[in-house]
């Protein structure tokens, strides 16, 4: 019988779970699969850990989740086409949840299955080889600190690419009074209450953790752009300034001149795409962009074609992607999709790659996302949902931050599956401290 490891039992590595559970469902034969995590639960970075550093085994804790993370993106565009919001909670609910209610949901569907069976916990992999014919997988079980092998005809790597920080150095760190981290440390912004912060970085850790300290009471959040500034109307107790040039004493100095004391710096300053178990041939090799080199259709190692990747993108589109993904992998897995031959691959890939490296402005990454997605969307029997109105939602809520950052996420949205539409949110954003799902559920508030 056909064997299948999956590596990581985050929302990827459910969606490939799910979607071997639904092939089976319609009476399909589906090969023997093991899934295997780290953690001592399912649910990947949305399995909130209080743990940084190394956990009780010694091992690295790959989550970077803090309290108080509400999504980011309107629900709806990340809606599964197979389990609805509304079928979920019984009711429509507002548009940009905390993350206590998105990890209920993200498990909701694979509760409903005996899944967790398949899934070793607390269990690294450790060693990734192919012989030509399989791959010997070697983990440990972190419990028992007792290595084991086994051997599989196909492995996919839901690992995820937000765990292994990347951490630059600037002159004057070694010698600064404060304190230090990188935003995959970061927990509670109630640490930073009355402190002046730097933050440096420009994309979404940036964005989201300088305005949870501003929410949080920090007394002034000074964000360092190195490229590109985000360029949002910020609150008055924030700013953005050019490129850290160095520190001196607690004194952080910009490279546009300006000056700022420091108590606290946050580096937000993203994550490697980190495989230490994969042997050198199998092993990805990219920053974080939407089409990274060498994967077929964003997911079949060009090299070998029974090495899967799900998830490796930047990600605007993220729980309807992977599921599409998924069931992408599921199907060559089980032989219902034929691969072409090598330079038909290579000629796709270079095709979404350069149309990538065209791409300017949000806009454009929004409609290359989706267009991929909904490529892939094709190529399996995923479950129809409106990818033209999620591509709508991504542009219309883009365009609501660039108004007011702050208010953003006070907006509502129609599903792209039932198409009913999130409640306005009886709390606005801003004001809301309390990010519990009973507060957020609880309507009647209103
Ligand atoms: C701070 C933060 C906030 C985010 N907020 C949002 C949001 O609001 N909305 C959104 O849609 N997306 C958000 N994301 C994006 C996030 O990447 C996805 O939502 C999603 O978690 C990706 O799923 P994944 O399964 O690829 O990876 P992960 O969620 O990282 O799961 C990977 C799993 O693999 C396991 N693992 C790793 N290495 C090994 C190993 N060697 N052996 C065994 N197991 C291993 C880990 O324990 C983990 O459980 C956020 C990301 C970050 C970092
Ligand atoms: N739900 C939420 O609210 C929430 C909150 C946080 C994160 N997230 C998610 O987390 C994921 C990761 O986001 P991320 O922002 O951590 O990573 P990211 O999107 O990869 O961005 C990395 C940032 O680091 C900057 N950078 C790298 N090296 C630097 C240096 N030496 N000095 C200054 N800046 C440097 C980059 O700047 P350049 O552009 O100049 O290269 C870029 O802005 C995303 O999927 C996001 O959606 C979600």
């Amino acid at each position: 019988m056909t064997k299948v490891a999956i590596i990581g039992a985050g929302p990827c590595g459910l969606s490939a779970l799910r979607s071997f559970e639904q092939a089976e469902k319609k009476g399909e034969k589906i090969p023997e699969i093991i899934c295997f995590d780290k953690q001592e639960d399912w649910g990947g970075l949305w399995n909130y850990s209080w743990r940084t550093g190394s956990d009780q085994y010694g091992d690295p804790v790959p989550n970077s989740m803090y309290r108080y993370l509400w999504s980011n993106g309107p629900k709806e565009c990340l809606e599964f086409a197979d389990y609805s919001f509304d079928e979920h909670f019984g009711k429509p609910i507002p548009s940009f949840p905390p993350r206590e209610v998105l990890y209920d949901y993200i498990l909701g569907r694979v509760k409903k299955g005996n899944l967790k069976d398949k899934i070793r916990f607390n269990t690294s992999i450790t060693n990734v080889t192919y012989d030509g014919n399989s791959f010997e997988v070697t983990y440990r079980d972190k419990k028992d600190d007792k290595i084991s092998k086994d051997i599989f005809d196909y492995v996919i790597v839901s690992t995820g690419h937000f765990s292994v920080p990347f951490i630059p150095e600037y002159s004057g760190m070694k010698s600064f009074p404060g304190r230090i981290m990188h935003s995959h440390d970061f927990r509670d912004a109630e640490e930073f209450r009355n402190k002046n912060v730097i933050v440096l970085g420009s994309s979404y850790s940036a964005e989201d953790v300088a305005l949870q300290c501003h929410k949080y009471g920090a007394k002034s959040v000074t964000i360092g752009y190195r490229h590109n500034p985000m360029g949002f109307k910020w609150p008055k107790e924030m700013k953005e300034v050019f490129h850290l040039d160095r520190l001196e004493g607690n004194k952080a100095i910009f490279k546009d001149g300006h000056e700022q004391e420091a108590d606290a710096i946050i580096l937000c300053t993203g994550y490697l795409h980190h495989f230490p178990f994969l042997s050198e041939d199998l092993k990805l090799k990219t920053g974080n962009r939407l089409y990274p080199p060498m994967l077929y259709k964003g997911v079949l190692w060009q090299n070998n074609h029974k090495l899967m990747y799900l998830g490796m993108q930047d990600q605007f589109h993220t729980f309807n992607m992977f599921d599409c993904q998924a069931w992408f992998a599921r199907d060559v897995i089980m032989g219902k999709i034929k691969i072409p031959d090598n330079s038909e691959i290579e000629k796709d890939i270079n095709k979404w790659v350069s149309m990538e490296e065209k791409l300017e402005n949000p806009d454009q990454m929004i409609d290359f996302q989706t267009e991929y997605t909904k490529e892939l969307h094709t190529l399996s029997d995923y479950p129809k949902i409106d990818f033209e109105l999620i591509r709508k939602h991504f542009k219309e809520w883009e365009h609501h931050k660039v108004e007011n950052i702050m208010t953003y996420r006070n907006k509502s949205f129609s599903s792209p599956v039932t198409g009913s539409v999130g409640p306005i949110h009886h709390t606005p954003w801003e004001t809301a401290m309390d990010d519990s799902s009973k507060a957020f559920l609880n309507q009647s508030k209103n």
